[in-house]
């Protein structure tokens, strides 16, 4: 099948891309690079460098290149810059999303995948793990955007019978994540561990959250381009992990003999977090493989490999 990936050349879509080509679909990628890296993009794929809220070009790209599926990871994804820049968090995460679906419907895309959020939709939560029943709170502007596009594709399904999947991520990690961003615990206290740098917790370590490879979450997308229609579905494990759990296991991983310091916890953030993937797993027949340690383990190889600590770009 030809699938248009939008966000592959950033930290999951390039690897949802790469999973896509091994399974033997051909891949445009649509990117404006604005975090996502070239060099990010598989070689087998094809890009285009563009901005998804650009209306037109991408009804010209739409329109040369009739994918049979959508699969959308493109996003502002920073939270705190949603907070600080309402009005361009939700020009790309609704505005942008919308001209997608209006162009799905359009040039009859089989398929639209989408990568929402568990995290950041759900907002404080009742229980630990949630399932997809839990009601949807967002407290920051990223999650009210994400979550936005999940009732738009509802409402598409019901007006226009386009086909969907929701796939609410939990906390994705691994290689190609930017240990130079606000979000990313785990790229992030590999980076200045190998560095020497002392990491921060913010908070006092106890805030938890669903922590699941990228490998497994490829895995999903592959999995889902056949099954889950019309479903909202958690890619979640269901275990929730605390910040210094995390910090003990990069410790290890990283041979760092540190301990953090701790700063005020961040406005917009959840105490705990984990999505019950019981649903999924029914589905699909999804469940992640990777335990928390290995994948640890070769994120922080990655960023080892990469010199990414030695640079700072
Ligand atoms: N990383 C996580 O743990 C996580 C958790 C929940 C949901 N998600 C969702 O997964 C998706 C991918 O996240 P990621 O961690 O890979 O982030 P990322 O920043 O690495 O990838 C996002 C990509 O989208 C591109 N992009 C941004 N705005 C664009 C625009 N207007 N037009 C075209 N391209 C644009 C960026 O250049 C980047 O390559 C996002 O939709 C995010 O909301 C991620």
């Amino acid at each position: 099948m030809k699938i248009l990936v939008t966000g592959g050349a950033g930290f999951i879509a390039s690897h949802v891309s790469e999973g896509f080509i091994r399974a033997g679909h051909s891949v445009v990628i649509v990117d404006d690079l604005s975090t996502g890296k070239r060099e990010n993009v598989p070689s087998a794929a094809k890009f285009l460098q563009h901005d998804i809220t650009d209306f037109a070009g991408m009804e010209q790209i739409i329109a040369d290149e009739r994918p049979e599926i959508m699969n959308h990871h493109a996003a502002q994804m920073d939270v705190r810059r949603s907070v600080r820049e309402p009005l361009f968090d939700a020009r790309v995460n609704i505005v942008g999303a919308l001209g997608l679906l209006e162009l799905a419907v359009k040039y009859k895309v089989r398929k639209f995948q989408y990568a929402s959020t568990g995290g950041a939709s759900y907002g404080e939560v009742d229980t630990v793990p949630v399932d997809e029943t839990h009601p949807t709170r967002p407290i920051c502007h990223y999650g009210v955007s994400k979550l936005t596009l999940e009732r738009y594709l509802f409402l598409y399904k019901h007006l226009y019978e386009l086909n969907y999947t929701v796939m609410r991520y939990p906390n994705v990690f691994g290689p190609r994540q930017n240990p130079y961003g606000e979000a990313g615990v785990v790229a992030i206290f590999a980076l200045q561990m190998l560095r020497g740098d002392q990491p921060t917790i913010f908070g006092d370590g106890s805030k938890t959250r669903d922590y699941v490879f990228i490998d497994d979450i490829v895995r999903a997308n592959v999995a889902l381009l056949e099954k889950g229609d019309g479903e909202i579905l958690n890619i979640g494990s269901g275990v929730p992990t605390s910040d210094y759990q995390i910090f003990e296991l990069v410790r290890e991983a990283a041979s760092y003999r540190g301990d953090p310091k701790y700063a005020p916890v961040r406005p917009g953030e959840v105490a705990h977090i984990a999505l019950d993937g019981g649903r999924v797993r029914i589905v699909a027949g999804w469940e992640p493989r990777t335990s928390l340690k290995d994948g640890i383990a070769r994120t922080v190889e990655s960023i080892r490999q990469s010199n990414a600590c030695l640079t700072n770009s």
